[in-house]
């Protein structure tokens, strides 16, 4: 038997669904897409987002799918089973860069997720005023030692998970909990619909104002769709690898692409009512989900205990971003530098946990390393996800678009997304073709050049 015949599979097409979605929906939809909603300016930022997401992350997403299951190989073999030219390998390095980036400071949001499970437990949060949650988050922040220690938990559970080879088990236990986590944030949402001053909320969500459109906004919207879809990276390569031979790699594309976002949306439901009821602003920043969810769960029956779940499980869905992440460089060291998988996932991890030191001590202006800035005024959290959403995953996914578009013959890859023509999608798959030759790189380039100050949009 062919090495491509062996590989394994999903089996089937729910597996490859929930698989995709455990690497996507993380601590992106509830704490970041709210998070940067509020602080961009609301309803515009959040249609431009879901613009980014339909015209951009969709048709990236089907390009990495097709790479990795036209190769079945990672994002690192794949381009050399393609028979494409030693460069195009660079997409796979900058995945490994951009997950050690990425890392440095999700694992910090990680260790506050985790934190507030214990502080629900102990019940921190019973009887909390919009004062005393706000208090509480600036406590969680004060270093050095607490948020650092959790920090290395979190580091270290992701490590025990991929050392100890029970990533599959983790995936199946997902797959039960990940329904779990979305009813709750159904009960959150109807819940925060009925505090006075709601439909304040909604408005700011939902309600356009095309003024607060500029360069900057659609930069930010943009990278958020690359890190929210775990796009630019190779991540979807690694993913399509797997799929089985008749999945329809256009359709689970969409659906993932529209799961993820009702998430978001709905983790938006929740915390902006509750941001004007209580008396806070939408840009509160990075604090906003730890600041408002603890008091729209004060609101409820059973609060304290359904909060503690929601933190819980938020924590889970952290921690299954994390091991999909954690993954491309440990894949890099393993295949292309042939070390074991025990030091490549410690190494992986242990680069993590010491440069994101300088993430976790600047999270806040009152942090030990707050006022020291790096990328003009940012410091180094901001700067590790600037660098990151805005700069490396776009540049990852105009390359990987460019790739099918002028190095792949049109006809393998409508051959291969109609499933050797057995689906009737041709009319879909030539327009997703005119996005990736011309829409999407277009749309990419015009963005960059706007935030590097050469056009001015
Ligand atoms: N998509 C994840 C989230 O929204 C973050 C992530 C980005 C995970 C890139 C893996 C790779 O939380």
């Amino acid at each position: 038997m062919s090495e491509k015949k062996k590989r394994e599979t999903f089996s089937s097409g729910f597996a490859v669904f929930f698989a995709t979605l455990g690497s996507a929906v993380g601590l992106g939809n509830i704490w970041k897409v709210p998070y940067l909603t509020g602080a961009k300016g609301g309803g515009a930022f959040l249609l431009i987002y879901v613009l980014c997401v339909a015209l951009v992350g969709i048709p990236i997403m089907v390009c990495e799918f097709y790479i990795g299951r036209k190769s079945r190989k990672n994002a690192v073999g794949a381009f050399e089973e393609l028979k494409a030219a030693k460069g195009w390998k660079s997409i796979g390095f900058i995945g490994v860069v951009s997950a050690f980036l990425i890392m440095f400071f999700y694992s910090c949001v990680a260790g506050w997720v985790y934190s507030y499970v214990f502080k629900a437990i102990k019940g921190d949060f019973v009887g909390v005023t919009s004062a005393t949650s706000s208090a509480k988050f600036a406590s969680t922040l004060v270093g050095p030692m607490p948020p650092l220690i959790w920090q290395f938990i979190v580091l270290i559970v992701v490590s025990i998970i991929l050392i100890a080879g029970v990533k599959n088990g983790i995936e199946r236990i997902t797959k039960t909990l990940m329904p779990v986590l979305f009813i709750l944030i159904l009960i959150c949402d109807i819940t925060a619909l009925t505090l006075p001053g709601a439909s304040q909320g909604l408005k700011f969500l939902f309600h356009v104002d095309f003024s607060q459109i500029n360069g900057s906004v659609i930069l930010t919207a943009l990278g958020l769709s690359f890190f929210k879809l775990s796009l630019g990276m190779g991540i979807m390569i690694t993913y399509g690898s797997y799929f089985t031979q008749n999945n329809n790699m256009i359709a689970t594309s969409v659906r993932v692409a529209l799961s993820d976002s009702l998430v978001s949306i709905l983790a938006g439901i929740a915390i902006f009512p509750a941001v004007f009821s209580f008396g806070m602003k939408p840009s509160e920043g990075a604090g906003l989900l730890f600041k408002t969810i603890p008091l729209v769960f004060s609101k409820m029956p059973f609060g304290n205990i359904l909060l503690v779940a929601f933190f819980l499980l938020t924590a889970i869905a952290a921690t299954t971003a994390m091991i999909s992440n954690v993954q491309v460089p440990v894949a890099y060291f393993t295949e292309e530098k042939g070390m074991g998988k025990k030091t490549a996932v410690l190494l992986t991890t242990g680069i993590m946990m010491s440069i994101g030191i300088l993430a976790t001590l600047s999270a806040d202006s009152s942090s030990v390393l707050g006022n020291i800035h790096i990328l003009g005024q940012k410091g180094f959290f901001e700067s590790f996800d600037y660098l990151s959403s805005n700069i490396l995953l776009p540049v990852g996914g105009l390359l990987t678009a460019i790739f099918i578009g002028y190095f792949v013959k049109r006809e393998d890859f409508k051959l291969e997304l109609s499933n050797q023509g057995t689906l009737n999608n041709a009319s879909i798959i030539n327009v997703l073709y005119v996005f990736i030759k011309f829409i999407t790189p277009i749309l990419l380039i015009i963005v960059f050049l706007n935030s590097i100050g050469i056009i001015k949009l």
